[in-house]
């Protein structure tokens, strides 16, 4: 089949990318990130959307180019994402949530930036924990009716295929795509442990791009259960 010619395979589909970390105030000048680069989720993006689907992608702050023909939706907060990630979910049909979201957020952000008052006191804080954005999506309604496919996202340290496995049931997600971090944050090259229902597929070391292009067909397969 010539290629141009070829049934994109995620044609008619809506896709919601989270990507990126994301950036929990302290005070005005002042906040928690992590090293997460933006850069597989991004790559999924791209991939999706050359892929046939609507993509919009919910980006943390990172200083990465949008991919042609995404919807991109800035946000700092995890709180921020959350809203974000929900509204544009109810309009989707396969959400991938790929962001590192802060577990934690001081429980207050000061109004004014905190100020050493020269006695060499530190400041205390407080922290509350973030929603869990995957698991609240996974849990939706449309979710659960089966009209929305849930993938997420795992950087383990160890114990790459039992953290994972037991992630994907405590998420509440059909597929868990884990990868060894921190060793890939910012990297341009990654490999990645599928984990679902059936068991586990490798999806050996290879650029980011070449691994979004690879699960991006592996998510259609299942979505769409065609191999096109
Ligand atoms: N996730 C999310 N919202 C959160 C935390 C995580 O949407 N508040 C999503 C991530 O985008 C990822 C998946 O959940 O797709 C797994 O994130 P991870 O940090 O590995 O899992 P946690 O449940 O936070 O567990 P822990 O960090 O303690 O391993
Ligand atoms: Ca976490």
């Amino acid at each position: 089949v010539i290629a141009y010619l070829a049934p994109k395979s995620l044609e008619g589909e809506r896709v919601v990318v989270t990507a990126g970390p994301t950036f929990e105030a302290i005070d005005p000048v002042r906040g928690i990130t992590n090293l997460s680069s933006g850069k597989m989720g991004f790559a999924i993006a791209r991939a999706a959307r050359e892929a046939g689907a609507d993509v919009t992608l919910i980006a943390g702050p990172v200083h990465l180019p949008t991919p042609r023909g995404v919807q991109r939706i800035n946000v700092d907060s995890a709180l921020n994402m959350r809203s974000a990630a929900v509204q544009s979910a109810q309009e989707a049909s396969i959400f991938i949530a790929t962001a590192a979201v802060a577990d934690w957020r001081p429980a207050v952000a000061a109004e004014h930036k905190i100020k050493k008052d020269g006695s060499g006191q530190v400041p205390q804080m407080a922290f509350v924990e973030n929603p869990d954005i995957l698991a609240e999506v996974a849990h939706s309604p449309r979710a659960v009716a089966g009209e929305l496919y849930c993938v997420g996202f795992a950087a383990e340290s160890e114990n790459l295929q039992a953290n994972a496995q037991a992630k994907r049931v405590r998420k509440g997600v059909p597929l868990l795509v884990a990868n060894l971090g921190p060793a890939t944050f910012g990297k341009d090259d990654n490999a990645l442990l599928l984990v679902d229902d059936e068991g586990v597929t490798e999806l050996p070391r290879a650029s980011k791009r070449s691994l979004a292009q690879q699960l991006v067909a592996e998510i259609a397969r299942r979505v769409k259960g065609t191999d096109v």
